[in-house]
């Protein structure tokens, strides 16, 4: 038998952690079977595919990138998440080696995760893993991918799921007149390519906002 490996471990960590919360706001249809939809392991495993196109054209350090990618959300199953970049920098410095990491590199993933959620924060150029994170997270946001989610996450809140309040369509079943403006919140009219560090990452959210605008466009014009 193959023993798992830290990132075998880390994945298998953050389904674990995800999935209880998910059972909350994506419940099964059937009780007893999974939730239909887990909205953080899904974040992540984009983060992971965008981190891995970028890393493509991006010198940086796989084993840290990949490591940070799968720690950063830990402490933050689904919605709530406060402080959880610093926690689960804290959470990598006590436990990551013990699984296999590299012991000599744990440093790196600390920082990268303790800054990710930094809007604001200059990551200095020779901390290249805490950018590729960083753009991986926040490009993972943007395109078809996340329209999907925001529909998933829309509907699990609203429609699914009365124990979590802003019920806004209890009293009767949804409209897709009434979901169009709904998704149009997520125009991403504000969001500026330039805000990430790498021009791959660019020319990822150039294309990903052409897409997400083209669709919503089509959208309210169509209902
Ligand atoms: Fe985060
Ligand atoms: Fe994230």
């Amino acid at each position: 038998m193959v023993a798992q490996n830290w990132l075998d471990t880390l994945k298998k960590q953050l389904e674990d952690i995800t999935f209880d919360a998910a059972k909350e706001y994506w419940p099964a249809p059937n009780e007893g079977d999974k939730p239909f939809f887990n909205y953080r392991l899904e974040h992540v495993r984009q983060v992971e595919r965008d981190a891995l196109k970028i890393l493509d054209f991006v010198s940086a350090d796989r084993d840290i990138v990949l490591a940070s990618v799968w720690l950063h959300d830990r402490f933050q199953p689904q919605f709530k998440g406060d402080d959880h970049g610093r926690l689960a920098a804290e959470w990598a410095f006590q436990n990551l080696a013990k699984l296999g990491f590299p012991e000599e590199k744990v440093a790196e993933v600390c920082y990268a995760v303790s800054v990710h959620s930094g809007r604001s924060v200059r990551i200095p150029d020779d901390k290249p893993e805490a950018r590729v994170l960083w753009d991986a997270d926040k490009v993972s946001h943007i395109g078809a991918a996340e329209l999907i989610s925001y529909l998933l996450n829309q509907t699990a809140k609203d429609v699914l799921s009365s124990r979590h309040g802003a019920c806004k369509f209890r009293d009767h079943t949804i409209t897709l007149k009434e979901l169009a403006p709904i998704m149009a919140e997520r125009r991403p009219d504000k969001l500026d390519p330039d805000m990430f560090y790498f021009p791959v990452t660019r020319q990822m959210a150039r294309e990903r906002i052409a897409a997400q605008k083209a669709f919503l466009d089509v959208l309210a014009s169509q209902v």
